[in-house]
């Protein structure tokens, strides 16, 4: 089944962390939510499709920017997540639906959404210049397309950083960079052609960077603290880390700490990232 594993795993353990990390992931994604949230322009009375929502914190935000008149569908495969974002949608008098479904494959409206958007949460089709293209027949004719995803893992020090620190501890498996997953559309030429290759025009890709505050607390401990416990929940860490043994980890987290510490300030841990805002077009 195409998207299996992606499936297997935001309905296992990564989809249980990223349940468990909500608030932390939406203070620390806001900037590059706020990026493609800007990049979207939605306006009152639109009709919004939030792809890979989540938690839905960016469903939230979409619903509220189209009111009056307008309203938000969030589509995700992660049944943690939707279950989440579905309590959260439930306390705010907003018109918002939440489903649980492949965006990839679902039957979704024909030219029903005015913009299709996502943050971070397109990258992991197996398929996705198919992918695209079908989510490309639920857009109104010159409708919009807006999302943010991540450059490469070599721009981006949230990943280069603990997998520096790890290698020669623990197997770092050499990977495809195009393969499903956060830097599948690290190259920018790749990606637009996915894009042309799925009908979409005006295809414009900024890149967009900003510090990612990892780790915060009262005193520089309890922010290194906050970054170590973070860091081995998200990103690449608990991969490379599961089912190794405890006297294995044990080093790794020494050396993912003795990293974090070259990137404790007064703000607290901050670590760079490296974006792409997308935008396109429906013809
Ligand atoms: C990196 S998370 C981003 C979540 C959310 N947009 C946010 O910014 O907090 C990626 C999301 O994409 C979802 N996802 C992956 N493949 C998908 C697919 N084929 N259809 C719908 N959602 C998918 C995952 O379940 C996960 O929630």
């Amino acid at each position: 089944m195409k998207n299996a594993s992606q499936i297997d795993d935001w309905n296992g353990a990564t989809g249980a962390r990223w349940v468990d990390n909500q608030e932390r992931l939406d203070r620390i994604l806001a900037p590059y939510g706020d990026a493609a949230l800007d990049a979207a322009a939605a306006r009152a009375g639109e009709a919004v499709l939030d792809i890979g929502c989540g938690a839905g914190g960016t469903t939230l935000a979409l619903a509220e920017s189209v009111q009056p008149g307008g309203r938000v569908v969030g589509i995700d495969i992660s049944e943690p997540l939707i279950v989440r974002a579905r309590e959260r949608a439930a306390g705010v008098a907003l018109p918002i639906d939440f489903r649980l479904e492949d965006a990839s494959r679902a039957p979704l409206p024909a030219a029903a959404f005015d913009l299709l958007f996502s943050r971070f949460g397109v990258m992991f089709f197996d398929a996705p210049s198919a992918a695209f293209r079908h989510m490309r027949t639920a857009l109104k004719p010159g409708g919009r397309l807006a999302f943010i995803c991540w450059r490469s893992a070599a721009e981006n020090d949230w990943a280069k950083l603990p997998i520096a620190a790890l290698r020669g501890i623990v197997p770092i498996p050499d990977s495809d960079p195009n393969t499903p997953g956060p830097y599948a559309f690290g190259d920018r030429a790749r990606l637009e052609g996915i894009l042309a290759e799925a009908g979409f025009t005006d295809i414009a890709i900024q890149p967009f960077d900003a510090p990612l505050i990892y780790g915060v607390g009262a005193s520089r401990e309890a922010a290194l603290e906050d970054a170590l416990d973070y860091m081995t929940q998200i990103g690449p860490v608990p991969r490379l880390l599961a089912d190794k043994p405890a006297d294995m980890r044990e080093k790794a987290m020494a050396a993912v700490r003795t990293a974090l510490e070259s990137r404790l300030g007064d703000e607290g841990v901050v670590i760079d990232g490296a974006a792409w805002v997308v935008t396109g077009r429906n013809p």
